[in-house]
């Protein structure tokens, strides 16, 4: 593990922001329908715009992200945030949170285990939390505790997906299995892929029908897209936002935007290669096939969607680029099942086995039965068949490394990457 960066020391004074609380699940105020419309919007959301999709027996928060935000996936996310704190020995976060942290942000903050556990830990701190979709916090204060957390629902994906600027196989084309299966390299949005055309001095952005103006991210012509907090923040926080936005570059310069100077961003989140997968010819010569097709399956069609998955987007050069200083990562790789001898590693092995077994079915439906791989949408009953033969393949796989050597001991690669606002930077 690499060490933890140095201390955020931003002097931003005790702002305080209009928040609302946002509803709860199941209140008067949340409705449940079967067909949301476009939540694109800059401003806060207000209760009655809330809808929720049902799809194959899951609830989704829009009709674009790919994962639920029901009850079962409310349980995963419980699992899955105890795997975080273990990884970390602990610890909450890799930034040194200070006096000086007076304002936190977390974006995506689902059911809100972490921002509950930092309110809980950090009171002085005023912490808010926003998501999409309604979450049971409730339930999450029942479990962890009561905070002062303040919830807010917003849509933060202002941008959506550019779906003219680039064809589906050019799409599929950029995701290449062999060269890195886990997506971990950065990838240009459509944008920047305009942006970067423009300035080697093409007129014409790549893949664009001619005649037509570049502006696809800007809604309304004259308003640009972004978020509009009522005040900075010392810390902004992502935790496992892998898919939930097609144009990171816009991402990371509106936390820039929206930190105070001297203010750190963190992302984290964690990825599981497949072993030796460049060296085979086939993928039926994977010792876990199934697991080796929805895996391959479940990428091509996160491209399709515009939005790929992958923990590329957590890769040093956007925040680079976006003007953040002090770059720092801490990778931890957690085992997945209770192959390790060492006590407190079997422990956290068989919470993130559990865990992706039980988000197996979350992570792969959407995508695969409104996309595809490249060849085929696939059926519910192809994805829920395959997932049941995969959780066998898993089981093995997570007994340990085999006796020839064929394989090690199965593990997720888990990543912090912060950065911080330089204290010179205009507020
Ligand atoms: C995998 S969950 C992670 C939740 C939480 N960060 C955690 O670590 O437990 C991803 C979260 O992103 C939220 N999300 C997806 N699209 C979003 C959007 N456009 N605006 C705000 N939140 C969004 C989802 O509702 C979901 O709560």
């Amino acid at each position: 593990m690499e060490e933890g960066p140095p201390q955020p020391d931003d002097p931003a004074g005790d702002h305080t922001g209009a928040h609302h609380k946002r509803p709860r699940r199941g209140s008067e105020s949340s409705k449940s329908s079967t067909s949301v419309e476009s939540l694109r919007s800059t401003r806060t959301l207000q209760s009655e715009d809330l809808q929720f999709v049902h799809e194959n027996g899951r609830i989704y928060g829009n009709d674009s992200y790919f994962m639920p935000c029901d009850q079962q996936e409310q349980d995963c996310l419980a699992i899955q945030h105890q795997v975080f704190l273990l990884a970390l020995k602990g610890k909450l976060t890799t930034t040194k949170v200070t006096s000086a942290t007076k304002r936190i942000l977390d974006l995506g903050t689902g059911p809100g285990y972490w921002a509950v556990a930092m309110a809980q830990q950090y009171p002085h701190a005023e912490v808010v939390g926003i998501d999409m979709a309604v979450w049971d916090v409730e339930t999450t204060e029942a479990v962890a505790g009561n905070s002062n957390v303040t919830w807010e629902i917003d849509d933060l994906d202002v941008w959506g997906v550019d779906d003219e600027i680039e064809d589906i196989t050019l799409r599929l084309e950029r995701y290449d299995i062999a060269r890195d299966h886990a997506n971990r390299e950065p990838l240009d949005s459509p944008a920047k892929h305009r942006e970067k055309a423009n300035s080697e001095g093409s007129h014409t952005a790549p893949h664009t029908p001619s005649e037509h103006t570049y502006d696809l991210y800007v809604l309304e012509p004259e308003v640009q897209p972004g978020w509009h907090f009522s005040d900075t923040y010392n810390l902004i926080h992502l935790r496992a936002m892998k898919g939930v936005f097609a144009y990171w570059e816009g991402v990371y310069d509106e936390i820039y935007k929206n930190l105070a100077p001297g203010g750190w961003v963190e992302i984290c989140d964690y990825d599981m290669t497949l072993p030796n997968l460049e060296e085979l010819k086939s993928l039926d010569e994977f010792p876990f096939p199934s697991l080796a097709k929805l895996y391959l399956g479940v990428m091509q069609a996160s491209f399709k969607s515009g939005r790929p998955i992958g923990t590329y987007y957590m890769h040093r050069t956007y925040l680079e680029d976006a003007g953040f200083k002090d770059v720092h990562t801490t990778y931890v790789n957690v085992p997945i099942g209770q192959w390790p001898e060492d006590e407190e590693q079997r422990k956290v092995g068989k919470l993130l086995l559990v865990c992706v077994m039980e988000t197996l079915e979350a992570f792969l439906l959407r995508l695969l039965t409104t996309w595809g791989d490249a060849e085929k949408v696939w059926t519910v009953e192809e994805v829920r068949n395959t997932i049941e033969v995969g959780k066998s393949e898993i089981l093995e796989w997570s007994r340990g490394p085999d006796r020839q050597g064929k394989r090690d001991g199965w593990c997720a690669s888990f990543k912090w990457i912060v950065g911080r606002k330089p204290h010179d930077a205009p507020d």
